[in-house]
């Protein structure tokens, strides 16, 4: 009987690729847990801030602190926790209301905050 090459030909490769995928998402989780300890939005989360915030704390519309814009964000954040909370429950000038989100909590915005100052809020 002739040898079965072509399963061969198919698991070899699997076997490779399982484990470079393995190797790959654990370092890759690695890096991720240094460069953003405290700021990691959970899904649902990180949903919300894509569709309000990120309109224009992304691209710093209107004079928005831009996302990971540190140093900005430190002096914003020399403000105190409540102040800062008003300012976006209430809005901020150019800041609107709830920033457009109108089904975040107020812990969905301090995780929020964090995210975009690159730290802990
Ligand atoms: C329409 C644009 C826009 C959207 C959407 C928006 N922001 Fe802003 N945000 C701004 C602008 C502009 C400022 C700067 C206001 C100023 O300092 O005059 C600002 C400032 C802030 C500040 C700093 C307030 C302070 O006291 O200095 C926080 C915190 C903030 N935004 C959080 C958020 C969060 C959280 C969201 C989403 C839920 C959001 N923003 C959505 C435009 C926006």
């Amino acid at each position: 009987m002739k040898p079965n090459y072509s399963l061969a030909v198919i698991l070899i490769p699997l076997a490779l690729m399982s484990c470079l995928g393995s190797l790959s998402l654990s370092s890759a989780s690695a890096q991720n847990n240094a460069a953003v300890t405290t700021s990691i939005l959970d899904k649902q989360v990180m949903g919300k801030w894509a569709r309000s915030c990120a309109l224009c704390h992304v691209t710093g519309e209107a004079n928005a602190p831009k996302m990971g814009d540190t140093k900005n964000w430190n002096d914003r954040l020399k403000k105190s926790e409540e102040e800062i909370l008003q300012n976006v429950v209430y809005g901020y000038n150019s800041m609107p209301p709830l920033g457009y989100c109108m089904s975040c909590e107020i812990s969905d915005f301090k995780a929020m905050i964090a995210f975009m100052a690159g730290g802990e809020f």
